[in-house]
């Protein structure tokens, strides 16, 4: 590891993303790199406002198009004011969740189509993407399951066992469409296991 790169997480929801990113940051730390952890939807003080618009249950009937826009709009703030600084210094940026969480969130989940989903976002990142995505896979029954343990679940985790097919389906496929940048893992590996995995994955990285 010798320079900078931009690493995001992927997955369904409860599929193991947040230890995984702190896995990383810890095996980074170790080799005295710097970086930096952010997310999506948030990430900045606009984009925590957006998230939490998005994520409570104050709007219950937003249209398809204005959360797909909204999400974007974090984005669009994100890479400007976090993303693309940290990685001009030379650091590493891990962020949990980017751009593919739209393509198939919003892209399949809501219908909204992958490519009309890529080329808004392509606008709102201005043609960023990661160097590196990790997708840690789940089934939707495995992903509900988990969250059953959660609590309250926010407005995208209440929805139906068929959407959250859809996300997971649509993550099974996203190495198809993004060959050069994704890399999955059966989430339900133990935690170790993937760590170990990804950090190799890092090391080998070499910039285009
Ligand atoms: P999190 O729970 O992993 O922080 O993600 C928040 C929720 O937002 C999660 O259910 C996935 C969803 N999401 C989208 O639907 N589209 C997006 O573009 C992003 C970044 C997240």
């Amino acid at each position: 590891m010798t320079k900078g790169m931009f690493i995001s997480f992927e997955g369904p929801d409860a599929s193991g993303k947040t230890t995984q990113v702190r896995g990383i940051t810890a095996a980074l730390t170790a080799r005295g790199l710097s970086f930096v952890v952010t997310r999506e939807p948030g990430g900045t003080e606009l984009g925590e406002c957006v998230r939490d618009m998005l994520l409570s249950h104050r709007y219950p009937i937003m249209s398809k198009r204005t959360e797909m826009l909204l999400y974007a709009a974090s984005r669009a703030q994100h890479v400007d004011e976090i993303i693309r600084p940290n990685l001009a210094e030379g650091k590493y940026v891990i962020c949990d969740r980017f751009i593919d969480s739209s393509l198939i969130y919003q892209g399949l989940g809501l219908d909204l189509g992958i490519e009309d989903v890529f080329k808004v976002n392509m606008v709102a990142t201005d043609g960023l993407l990661p160097d590196l995505t990790i997708v840690l896979g789940l089934s939707a029954e495995q992903s509900l399951e988990r969250l059953a343990g959660k609590g309250e679940l926010d407005r995208i985790e209440s929805r139906s066992l068929s959407y959250h097919q859809k996300v997971s389906e649509g993550y099974r496929r996203l190495y198809e469409l993004f060959p050069n940048r994704v890399v999955s893992f059966d989430g339900r590996l133990p935690a170790e296991v993937i760590t170990r995995a990804i950090i190799e994955k890092i090391d080998s990285f070499k910039p285009n």
